[in-house]
């Protein structure tokens, strides 16, 4: 039997589902894309993204039927009955966002998602659940299917900005199964990144489930007990980033999400750490938990310790006239999502306290407005930085990287920079005369 005859379906075209669909047409399955959306349909169906996400358009365009030398394999429709009569194996990517005023995460897509799929699937179909949910869900979620109709789960551990390499060569496939025929389908769909050297890890539902939200809780973990430490380094005038790369050479340490700066945010940690907390507290296991917050808060802090860094730059009083050039929008770089974005939420305070903020974002320009339409907005750093007291450097862009320190201080009316994400280099805007200060790191 080749891998060929499985055919695919894939619930809900966000980051997840519409770079999953791409990625099994290039596998060689026939994939049929489903959104609610018709407006997202249409997009997809045209080859092109809601979102910035690198490499994620060239994909769709060698597989969306219509394209002129596609191969045909990847449809998107809003219609369920075809999603049931087409699918073997049906993929449920639908998003579960933060509860308004709750850590809980929202189910509402994932449930919808499910009985509107019970009601179309055929006999001997699987479905894969990808979403991020609280461990139980799955158990759950099993018992609204149809006999016959088995549940796996399937977490996905995708970054946006690398979301087609993630997807395609994943570090490991973890599936939740309760019969090896679900296991055998989950082989088949898989063959080619496991053939590749991706492991593959089968274990029971609540364990694919708490992978997931495990993976995450680690992550941030990292990032803020990195932030703790230059929260120290600050106090005690040593250097986070020299720590940073002094630790990351154990191997055990490792040097990678050691990187301080405002923290993290996005669509993904944040609120995976407080649906976990709030999941664990509803277990009675919230005191396994407890660190979270803290872990939640160190975070929280950084953003506030920016907005004082920037106040200090200024003379120490308050932000009321002062110009405020702001580089970066998105929650990191290489996407234009701004959700819970570190950068922005530190230019909204700054705004809030009465400071003229300019922000500059390569790709995020169009969400920031959305979310935030009372900031200034500038087409390019430069035109940021043009009359500014101090400017922020909030998220990492290459482009930022790569800017001219002498030609910036040419328009800047007073020459401070603030590196909320360390990355820039230092001694080059020094050089230019620049004053350059670093979260973490000494003054000079
Ligand atoms: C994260 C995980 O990395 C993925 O493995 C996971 O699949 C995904 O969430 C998800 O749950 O869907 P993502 O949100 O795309 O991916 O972004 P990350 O690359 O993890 O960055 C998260 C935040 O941490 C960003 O704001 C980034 O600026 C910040 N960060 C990252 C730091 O502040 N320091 C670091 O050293 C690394």
């Amino acid at each position: 039997e080749s891998r060929m005859t499985l055919k695919i379906t894939v619930i809900g075209t966000g980051y997840l589902g519409a770079t999953h669909a791409a990625a099994m047409a290039e596998l060689g399955f026939e994939v049929l894309g489903l959104d609610v959306v018709p407006e997202k349909v249409e997009m997809l169906a045209a080859g092109r993204v809601p979102m910035y996400e690198p490499g994620l358009e060239e994909l769709l365009a060698r597989h969306v039927a219509g394209i002129e030398g596609s191969s045909g394999r990847l449809r998107f429709t809003t219609s369920w009955e075809e999603v049931g009569a087409f699918g073997d194996v049906h993929f449920v990517c639908v998003n579960t966002p933060q509860k308004h005023g709750e850590y809980a995460c929202d189910m509402s897509h994932v449930d919808a998602a499910f009985a509107s799929l019970a009601a179309v699937v055929r006999d001997g179909a699987l479905v894969v659940g990808k979403s991020t949910v609280p461990v139980g869900s799955a158990d759950r979620l099993a018992e609204l299917l149809p006999e016959g109709v088995e549940l796996a789960w399937n977490p996905e551990f995708l970054r946006e900005g690398f979301a087609v390499q993630d997807t395609l060569r994943p570090d490991r496939i973890v599936v939740g199964v309760r019969s090896e025929r679900a296991e055998k389908t989950l082989r088949e769909v898989y063959a080619v990144p496991v053939g590749e050297g991706s492991p593959f890890v089968v274990t029971d539902f609540p364990t694919a489930e708490l992978v997931k939200t495990a993976a995450n809780s680690f992550l941030a973990t990292k990032i803020s007990f990195i932030n703790a430490m230059a929260e120290v380094c600050e106090a005690a005038g040593g250097d986070v980033a020299k720590l940073a790369e002094a630790i990351g050479h154990d191997d055990r340490i490792g040097a990678k999400f050691l990187r301080a700066g405002i923290g993290f945010g996005g669509g993904c940690l944040p609120k995976d750490i407080r649906a976990f907390m709030a999941r664990a507290g509803e277990l009675g296991a919230d005191q396994a938990l407890t660190f979270l917050r803290e872990i939640d808060s160190i975070n929280m802090r950084r953003r506030g310790q920016m907005v004082e860094m920037a106040r200090e730059a200024l003379g120490g009083s308050s932000f009321l006239g002062r110009r405020v050039a702001v580089l970066g929008a998105t929650f990191k770089p290489d996407s234009d999502d701004v959700r819970d974005s570190p950068a922005l939420n530190v230019a909204g305070q700054i705004h809030l306290q009465g400071g003229q903020v300019t922000v500059y974002d390569p790709k995020g320009m169009d969400n920031a407005r959305k979310v935030f339409p009372t900031l200034g907005y500038a087409d390019s750093a430069v035109e940021a930085v043009r009359g500014a007291d101090v400017v922020l450097h909030l998220t990492e862009w290459r482009e930022f990287r790569e800017l001219d320190p002498a030609e910036l201080a040419s328009v800047a009316s007073s020459r401070v920079i603030l590196d909320g994400r360390n990355a820039l280099d230092g001694e080059l805007w020094r050089a230019a005369g620049w004053i350059y200060r670093a979260m973490g790191r000494p003054r000079s």
